[in-house]
């Protein structure tokens, strides 16, 4: 038999309680977390979103509650009354915020029962994540991702805030939408009333901020929701969160200025200290570095050892000599076994136009020198494991080889990349034994919520979180099946002024005026200053092949109100669901979204997607081809 709830309020959340509150009368209400029943007294654990207090119902006092709690069982609903006590010395559980207490029942309600869930909550997270995700509702009760979820909401917080401070106007622009340029697929809704058209749901709000410049709105942000039908991974949904914001007249440098503000304020929310001004670095140099242009920090970057070798050695190598020779290093792996190092070729992109030799003591044995100076030049140490990436004459990559002064040739992109994205799954792989990454279990530890309550010092984050901002990335990248330049980026995005003459004779060497943050490898955040003017916007399109009709068609809108006295903006977008990620140490965005979608893109507890009725379609103006 249940009992009702009646009059009776809560009068603390179980998680707050500490010795100071002993004696006191309390109303505490929750789930049953864990049950443990030694004759006489029965111990309930129960769980709010604060955290989990023991409940002790002692025959003698409560025989009442006693003989209900013989029949609770773990997710059960409970209230109960009465007095916060100091447990015995031998009884007090250090690990626990309130093991120092426990509540003296006198009177103990049963609000409902619950079926025996598929995993407990008051355990670790099951491996199954298509269960997780079936029973979120049970999943979500979990400490660990009560934690998250807070966490999320406190840094959103603190970047609202900070905006808002910074002068900052949150403005909503339309979900129901046209086409946004953001390169993905568009997720389509079709009209009722106007039969065979369709809304796009916005990748981003791209136009309309750059529109709210226009209308003199000055500074815009949105914590906006976008849409992009594209395959998911660890740090991809279909539908995400962006910290997207706009201004106008803005240098790159008053963008950064502004993001990096926004974001040591949501890293101090979480009891992290981000320092500030974040590094730079242009992305040839972020390419020469660390072969990616979301570069890393907490490890160590590539180095060009082609010094280490004479040409002869190239020679006998089989090594392209006029191609970049690196080497990465990843400390304190130990020596690997011959199968170990195999097990890991597959790791490495042979697409690329590279080779590479990580059988050290094979090279020492031909070319002790070479393979001496190597180890010097990356410093590794014993215990680090060292591998040299370079180019492969026997391999020719279809790249048009323009060499412009100054910039990275494809072809050495080619083997910078392969050393990057080398590095970087080794890295993965190897990360519990360099220990690189073990950190931020501190700052996970930090992020609890009751310890915010209580933190003292921000706990100094400039280790575990490593920004860089990449700046001056191409404008166009060559396409090599079509043989064509395509955008890199948004086509709003603003050449260089210096470099609009190349625009048609040189694109390759055109610069954007655009920046990416990374953190922690992690794409975080991308802008850039927009074009505002119609003349440069024309010959952007012209350059890309873009058809005035299909301007016209796809941004006509836009492209008139550029003619209304544009000013320059520019701004940038984050992604939050990302930044809470990170923060909260876990290795998948599924961690820190409440009803997220599989790898296969569906969301297992609600059934979406799903078929609809015939009428629906029918009102719709649509007909579906069955799959088989
Ligand atoms: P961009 O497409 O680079 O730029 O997106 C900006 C940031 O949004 C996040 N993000 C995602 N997060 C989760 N799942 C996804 N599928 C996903 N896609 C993007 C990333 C990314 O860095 N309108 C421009 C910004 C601008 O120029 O102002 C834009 O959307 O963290």
């Amino acid at each position: 038999m249940l009992d009702f709830l009646g009059s009776l309020e809560r009068t603390h959340m179980c998680g707050d309680l500490r010795a100071a509150d002993a004696g006191k009368q309390v109303v505490i209400m929750g789930w049953v977390n864990r049950r443990r029943d030694h004759g006489n007294l029965i111990f309930l654990d129960v769980r709010d979103r604060s955290g989990i207090v023991q409940v002790v119902l002692d025959r003698d006092l409560v025989p009442e509650g006693h003989a209900k709690g013989e029949a609770i069982r773990p997710e059960y609903v409970v209230a109960a009354v009465g007095k916060l006590r100091l447990r015995d010395a031998l009884a007090i559980n250090p690990k626990m915020p309130t093991g120092e207490v426990e509540l003296e029942t006198t009177e103990l309600l049963v609000l409902n029962d619950s079926k025996l869930a598929p995993f407990s909550p008051a355990e670790e997270a099951i491996a199954n994540e298509e269960l997780r995700l079936k029973y979120r509702y049970v999943d979500l009760r979990r400490a660990e991702m009560q934690r998250n979820f807070w966490l999320r909401h406190k840094i959103t917080l603190a970047i609202r805030q900070n905006l808002s401070d910074q002068g900052f106007l949150e403005i909503e622009t339309p979900i129901l939408t046209k086409s946004t340029p953001e390169g993905a697929r568009d997720f389509l809704v079709p009209s009722r009333v106007h039969g065979g058209e369709f809304y796009a749901l916005p990748q981003s709000p791209q136009i309309f901020k750059q529109i709210l410049m226009i209308s003199g709105f000055d500074k815009y942000f949105q914590i906006a929701r976008c849409f992009r039908d594209e395959d998911l991974r660890a740090d991809r949904q279909l539908e995400f969160t962006q910290v997207d914001l706009e201004m106008t007249f803005p240098r790159q440098d008053t963008v950064f200025g502004v993001v990096e503000s926004f974001l040591s304020a949501g890293f101090a929310a979480a009891g992290v200290h981000l320092p500030t001004p974040f590094p730079r670095i242009t992305y040839d140099e972020s390419m020469r570095q660390f072969g990616v242009d979301k570069p890393d920090l907490r490890l160590p970057g590539l180095t060009d050892v082609r010094p280490a070798f004479a040409d002869s050695d190239l020679a006998t190598l089989q090594i392209d000599p006029a191609l970049p020779v690196v080497a990465l290093r990843i400390p304190s792996v130990g020596e690997l076994s011959r199968k170990e190092r195999e097990d890991n070729h597959p790791l490495f992109d042979q697409k690329k136009g590279a080779k590479f030799i990580d059988d050290f003591k094979r090279l020492a044995k031909g070319f002790p020198e070479a393979a001496a100076k190597v180890r010097e030049l990356v410093a590794a140490a014993e215990s680090d494991f060292v591998i040299i990436v370079a180019g492969d004459p026997a391999h020719h990559i279809s790249a048009s080889d323009t060499k412009i002064p100054g910039r990275l040739s494809e072809r050495e992109i080619a083997v910078y990349s392969a050393a990057g994205n080398f590095r970087v799954e080794l890295a993965k792989k190897y990360a519990d034994r360099h220990g690189a990454f073990r950190v931020t279990q501190d700052i996970v530890d930090r992020a609890n919520p009751t310890a915010w309550k209580e933190a003292a010092a921000p706990l100094d984050g400039s280790q575990a979180f490593q920004p860089i901002w990449v700046t001056d990335f191409p404008m166009f990248e060559h396409d090599a099946e079509s043989n064509k330049w395509v955008p890199a980026h948004h086509p709003f995005t603003s050449p260089h002024e210096q470099d609009l003459d190349k625009l048609f004779t040189d694109p390759a060497a055109v610069r954007a005026n655009c920046y990416d943050l990374a953190m922690n490898g992690l794409e975080l955040g991308s802008g850039s200053i927009r074009i505002h003017r119609q003349d440069v916007q024309r010959q952007i399109f012209q350059s890309l092949g873009i058809s005035e009709e299909e301007a016209k068609t796809r941004f006509g809108f836009f492209l008139d109100a550029l003619e209304y006295g544009t000013p320059p903006h520019g701004g940038i977008a984050l992604g939050l669901d990302r930044i809470a990620m990170l923060l909260a140490g876990a290795p998948s965005l599924r961690e820190v979204i409440a009803f997220p979608k599989t790898a296969k893109a569906i969301d297992v507890m609600v059934d979406a997607p799903t078929p609809v009725s015939d009428l629906q379609l029918r009102e719709l103006s649509l007909r579906v081809n069955k799959r088989s």
